[in-house]
C-alpha cells in the first residue's frame, strides 16, 4: 500500500500541491507504489525557513540537557523501530535487509553520542592577561537550518545532521530525497515523536529547483542560517555559491572517487573481501564506494583473478534476502549508470558476470537471486586496464562498477589515487608500516582505511572530505559540533577600571642574557 507523503512545517501538514505530485517506487519490484509524495514550491520551502527561524530562540532557552534527554528518546523510538524502519528502506531504497539495519543502528548510534552532548556543549574558561578579569568562551546554536540529503543512506546521513544540529539548540528544515520520502517520513515521525516543540524540525518534500529557489528566498529574508548537504559535487557546487554570497559557509558532503592501493605486501584474500563490499555493496552507490584500485603490477594477475571470482559469484537480487547488492536506488540512477556504461573502451577488459547493463530474463545474470524483470538490476562490471586519462578514472561512477589498474612505484600509486581530484574515502591494503604512513601522508581523502575497505565509517569518527569531496566540513562526532555551533568569547572585567589589553599588562623582568657558567 502506498502512504501520502506531504510537508509538515510548524507541526501542519503542507496539503497543496503547488509543485505537483510523484510516486516512489519500490526499485526491486517497479509495479509496488511505496508512496504518493506531495510537492512543494520554493515558496513553501522558504516559508518552512521563517517557521524554523521563528522556532529557534525557544528551543535554544530550553536547557541543553533538556535538549539532549530529547535525543536519547530519539535513540530509543528508532531503536524500537528498528525493524519497520530498516524495512521500510529495503522497499524504498532496494538496499539489501541486513544493510538496511545496519543503517538504522547508524541513527542509535547518532543518538547514543549526542544524547550526553546536552550535558556537555563546554565552553572555556580561560586566564586573562590582567588582573580582576576572567575570559569565556560559548558554544552558541547557528540558528535556523536547512537540509538537503540525498536517499542512499536515506535515514543515517540525515541523522547526522538532525540530531547534533537539534542538540545544539539549532531549528531545522530537512529537505529529504523525493525518491526516499517514505523512509524520511518515518524517520521525521519518529524523531518528532521525542516530543520537539512545534516549527523545531519540519519537513519539506521538494524537487531540486524549487529547493534551490527556496535556499535563496530564505537566505535573502535573513530566516536561514546554515545549509548542510549531502549530494553530488556539482550541486554542491552551486550551493556553495549560494551560500557563499550571504557570507555563510556549508556543510558539504559530496561525491567521491574513492581509491584502493593494493601492495605486494597485501593480504590479498582481504582485499578482495574489501572491493567486494565497497565497490559493490548498495550497488556502489555510496559516496564511499570503492571507485578504482590500484594494484602493485607484481600482484595484479592474482588479484584480478581472485576479484572477477568474487564478483561474479557474488550473490545480487532480491535486497529482501542474503544479497550483496539490490536494485538500483531509483531509476534516475539506473538512467545515469547506463551512460556511464558507455564511457566503456576497446582498451578496458570486462569482468565480473555474465552480461553488461540491466539484469532481464533476456540479459541473465547466473546466479541472480529473485525475478531480474521486477526491478533496477545491473551486471556488475569490473574495468581492468583502467588509464589515468578515461574518463571511467577521473568521474565518480555512482553504480556497481569498479576500475583497476596497476603501479609500479608506491609515490605513483598516491598519485594515481589523488588525481581525479576527489577526496572523500581511500584505502591501502599493505603489511609494511612505512607503506602505510607513506600513503597517509601523501592521500588527499578525508578517510584513510588500513587493510579495511573505503566504506563502513562509525558514527564518532569525523566524515567529510577534500576537494571535490566537500569543503573540509566534516561530519559526525565532536567535530560536527564545529558546523552547528559558533563560539562566542566573553570576557568580563571587574577592577573597576578600563584596562586596555597589550598596553596595561604586567611586565615581568627577565635576564634574557642569563647564562649557565658551567
Ligand atoms: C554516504 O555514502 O553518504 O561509510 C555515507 C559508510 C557509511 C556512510 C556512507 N557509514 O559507508
Amino acid at each position: 500500500m502506498a502512504s501520502k507523503v506531504v510537508s509538515v512545517i510548524n507541526g501542519r501538514a503542507a496539503q497543496d500541491a503547488p509543485a505537483g505530485t510523484l510516486t516512489s517506487v519500490n526499485p526491486s519490484l517497479l509495479t509496488d507504489v511505496v508512496a504518493e509524495v506531495t510537492l512543494a514550491s520554493g515558496a513553501t520551502f522558504a516559508a518552512a525557513c521563517a517557521a524554523a527561524k521563528q522556532a529557534q530562540r525557544s528551543w535554544e532557552d530550553v536547557p541543553a540537557p533538556v535538549r539532549g534527554q530529547a535525543i536519547a528518546a530519539m535513540g530509543r523510538i528508532v531503536e524500537a523501530n528498528k525493524p519497520a524502519l530498516a524495512r521500510l528502506v529495503t522497499r524504498e531504497l532496494g538496499k539489501p535487509y541486513a544493510e538496511a539495519l545496519g543503517e538504522v543502528q547508524e541513527i542509535i548510534d547518532t543518538c547514543d553520542f549526542f544524547l550526553g552532548e546536552g550535558r556537555r556543549l563546554y565552553g572555556q574558561t580561560v586566564p586573562s592577561e590582567m588582573p580582576d578579569k576572567q575570559l569565556f568562551t560559548f558554544r552558541v546554536p547557528v540558528g535556523s537550518v536547512a537540509v538537503v540529503t540525498a536517499g542512499n543512506f536515506p535515514v543515517a546521513v540525515p541523522s547526522w545532521y538532525l540530531v547534533p544540529a537539534l542538540v545544539a539548540g539549532n531549528t531545522v528544515v530537512w529537505k529529504p530525497a523525493e525518491y526516499a520520502a517514505a523512509s524520511a517520513m518515518a524517520l521525521f515521525e519518529s524523531l518528532q515523536a521525542a516530543g520537539l516543540p512545534e516549527g523545531v524540525l519540519n519537513i519539506v518534500l521538494a524537487d531540486g529547483e524549487a529547493t534551490f529557489a527556496g535556499l535563496d528566498q530564505a537566505l535573502r529574508a535573513g530566516t536561514l542560517d546554515k545549509i548542510g548537504f549531502t549530494g553530488s559535487t556539482a550541486v554542491g557546487a552551486r550551493i556553495g555559491e549560494l551560500a557563499g554570497r550571504h557570507l555563510q559557509s556549508p556543510c558539504l558532503e559530496l561525491g567521491g572517487k574513492n581509491p584502493m592501493v593494493i601492495t605486494p605486501s597485501a593480504d590479498l584474500e582481504l582485499a578482495v573481501e574489501g572491493a567486494l563490499f565497497s565497490g559493490f555493496g548498495t550497488a556502489g552507490q555510496r559516496c564511499t564506494s570503492l571507485g578504482t584500485v590500484i594494484v602493485h603490477e607484481s600482484v595484479h594477475d592474482e588479484f584480478l583473478a581472485r576479484f572477477g571470482a568474487a564478483v561474479s559469484a557474488a550473490a545480487v537480487g532480491d535486497p529482501a534476502q542474503d544479497v550483496v547488492y539490490g536494485p538500483m536506488l531509483d531509476q534516475k540512477f539506473a538512467t545515469r549508470f547506463e551512460e556511464y556504461l558507455g564511457w566503456l573502451q576497446p582498451h578496458h577488459k570486462i569482468l565480473g558476470s555474465t552480461g553488461m547493463g540491466r539484469v532481464s530474463s533476456a540479459n541473465p545474470r547466473e546466479g541472480f537471486v529473485g525475478d531480474p524483470d521486477a526491478g533496477l538490476f545491473y551486471h556488475p562490471v569490473i574495468v581492468d586496464g583502467l588509464q589515468a586519462g578515461d574518463a571511467l578514472f577521473r568521474q565518480e561512477t555512482f553504480g556497481p562498477i569498479v576500475g583497476v589498474m596497476t603501479y609500479a612505484r608506491l609515490e605513483k600509486a598516491i598519485d594515481l589515487a589523488n588525481a581525479p581530484g576527489y577526496g572523500l574515502s581511500s584505502s591501502i591494503y599493505t603489511n609494511d608500516p612505512r607503506e602505510v604512513f607513506q600513503f597517509r601522508r601523501g592521500i588527499s581523502a578525508g578517510m584513510v582505511s588500513i587493510n579495511n575497505s573505503t566504506s563502513g565509517a562509525e558514527a564518532h569518527l569525523p566524515f567529510g572530505g577534500n576537494g571535490k569531496s566537500g569543503n573540509g566540513s566534516r561530519q559526525s562526532g565532536i567535530w560536527v559540533l564545529d558546523q552547528f555551533t559558533r563560539w562566542q568569547a566573553m570576557n568580563w572585567d571587574y577592577s573597576g577600571h578600563l584596562q586596555k589589553a597589550q598596553m596595561d599588562v604586567a611586565e615581568l623582568a627577565a635576564d634574557l642574557d642569563f647564562r649557565l657558567s658551567t
